[in-house]
């Protein structure tokens, strides 16, 4: 049983018109970084993803494939959205689908308790509706189109007319909430992050809130209105209410929503809005606790631009994969952006990184040191004599930087965990080219010293790898395999990295950590 608190995080659930590309990627490898870190700091932890899976945009690629909407999302998920987190090594507690009997269960019931409660009314509708971004627009949010669309007003973001909507729907008294949200923002600053995300949500409220549209009559993917079946649930309804229904909300069963309820989401500055406006005034209708936070982080760009698949700059996670492995995708994003900001993506810059930090920093430490354990000590690790004051401030350094980082992941700063963890990565390359451990192993009467320095070296290199090994899984667990520690690495306390005293024996390192990478792909970059 974990000894902690409970740490649930959550990722946006993603829209089967299309397949994955890195920016979902990021989303979910990020996740992924900060559930494990959590998981070894022994915190009852808990990671939820999932998919998109009714509306509009979902029905209209499914028709233009020929295919029924539910035959589509079931290939696109089994083919590309489950297999995506294989690819980036992606430790998910569960993958929950809009198309989930549970699912649909639980929006009912929520629903209906809306409903039931007066926060639910029958309305006219009339203005613009965005297909590409399933969401209703004022005027404000349109610019004028250009090329096929002049004289068009079309969507800021996707640059395609929007629709015109007339219809009588069912209405979620939103306003009703405005000075509700406004308390929790100012009350829980830490509500939404980062700051310019907050700023922005702050002054959007702020100009006053309408009462949302929830249901849609001119087709029926969706799920049902309970008390009337002429109308599906509006599609970001649906999908925001993932976050509880998967942990059993509405059912016989919500043992795990009473212990893990309220999650931290972490989602895409492009709609943090939805998370952080609609999801907790939702909540706060239904009388249940709003979410432990909202982090929007910013947008991996592809020549200066927001790389999306509608506009043909999308990478498949694969391509990168395939050339550096998930452990390196996953450092270079984590690492090379700052959490929170916007980031370019360059193969230039990845295979630097990858040279630099990577092969060059982290495993020829890691190389050097098994290695001279094995030629100088047989493999056996011998004991540590009197220690001197280059070797007391690597063992304080080690402590140090695992407090720093264990800061930094609890402040959502994975980018500053990681860097402070290279300060330990290049501390101990240059402790070994100060100490030169081979000009000592030349002479019998330094062998105690020569001990000291490669033991050092060791204990600091055990803690580098069950600090990382949240980042990069992979390369770690062969490293902990090598240097003889005990059980899995995953299973290490992170807090507790730079108590690690150093094992019995290691045994050569097979290959490298990171092998040479003969010609990276050159892909749409
Ligand atoms: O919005 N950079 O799904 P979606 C970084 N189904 N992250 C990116 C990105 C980029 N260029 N492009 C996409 C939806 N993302 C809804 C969510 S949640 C209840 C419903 C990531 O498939 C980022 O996390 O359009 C963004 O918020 C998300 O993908 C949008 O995914
Ligand atoms: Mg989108």
């Amino acid at each position: 049983m974990a000894d902690g608190s409970s740490f649930s995080i959550t990722t946006p659930i993603f829209y089967v018109n299309d397949v994955p590309h890195i920016g979902h990627a990021y989303t979910e490898v990020a996740a992924d970084v900060l559930a494990r870190w959590h998981r070894q700091r022994g915190d009852d932890t808990w990671l939820l993803t999932g998919t998109d899976e009714h509306g509009q945009k979902i029905l209209r690629t499914a028709s233009a494939n020929d295919v029924t909407p539910k035959e589509w999302a079931d290939r696109l998920v089994t083919d590309a959205w489950k297999p995506l987190l294989d690819t980036v090594d992606v430790a998910n507690d569960d993958f929950i689908r809009t198309t989930d009997e549970r699912h649909e269960r639980g929006v009912t019931a929520f629903l209906q308790k809306l409903y039931d409660d007066g926060y639910i009314y029958a309305g006219e509708f009339e203005g613009f509706y965005c297909v590409g971004c399933e969401e209703y627009k004022q005027p404000s949010d349109l610019v004028p189109g250009t090329g096929p669309y002049e004289g068009q007003q079309v969507c800021a973001i996707h640059s395609i007319p929007v629709e015109v909507l007339a219809e009588r729907n069912y209405f979620f008294r939103m306003s009703d909430f405005e000075q509700r949200l406004l308390d929790l923002y100012e009350s829980n600053p830490q509500f939404i992050q980062p700051e310019s995300v907050r700023n922005e949500i702050v002054s959007f409220v702020k100009q006053g809130l309408r009462d949302l549209s929830i249901s849609r009559s001119s087709f029926d993917w969706g799920i049902q209105i309970p008390w009337d079946s002429d109308h599906v649930l509006y599609v970001w309804f649906d999908a925001l209410l993932n976050y509880i229904t998967a942990l059993g909300y509405g059912t016989e069963d919500d043992e795990a929503f009473q212990r893990l309820w309220p999650s931290v989401h972490i989602v895409g500055k492009d709609i943090a809005r939805f998370h952080a406006v609609i999801w907790p005034a939702m909540l706060m209708a239904a009388g249940l606790p709003v979410p432990e936070r909202v982090f929007g982080h910013g947008w991996l760009l592809v020549g200066g631009e927001k790389m999306s698949k509608s506009k043909l700059t999308g990478i498949a996670p694969s391509e990168i994969t395939d050339t550096f492995g998930s452990d390196a995708f996953r450092y270079y994003f984590l690492r090379a952006i700052t959490f929170g900001q916007d980031g370019n993506f360059s193969w230039e810059d990845i295979s630097a990184r990858y040279q630099a930090e990577l092969a060059n920093g982290f495993g020829n430490l890691a190389s050097r040191i098994v290695a001279m354990l094995n030629r100088y000590f047989d493999g056996a690790v011998p004991e540590r004599g009197e220690l001197t004051e280059s070797d007391a401030a690597v063992d304080a350094l080690a402590q140090a930087v695992t407090e720093r980082a264990d800061a930094s992941i609890a402040a959502f700063a994975p980018h500053d965990a990681i860097s402070t963890v290279w300060e330990l990565v290049d501390a101990l390359n240059g402790y070994i080219t100060e100490q030169e451990p081979w000009a000592l192993a030349k002479d019998v009467a330094q062998r105690e010293r020569l001990a000291t320095v490669l033991v050092t070296a060791l204990r600091g290199l055990g803690t580098v790898a069950v600090l990382v090994s949240p980042v990069m899984p992979k390369a770690t667990e062969k490293l902990w395999a090598s240097i003889g520690a005990g059980g899995t690495i995953a299973e290490q306390r992170i807090d507790r990295a730079w108590e690690w005293q150093g094992s019995e024996t290691v045994t050569p390192l097979a290959a490298g950590l990171f092998p040479r990478i003969e010609q990276p792909e050159q892909g749409a970059a």
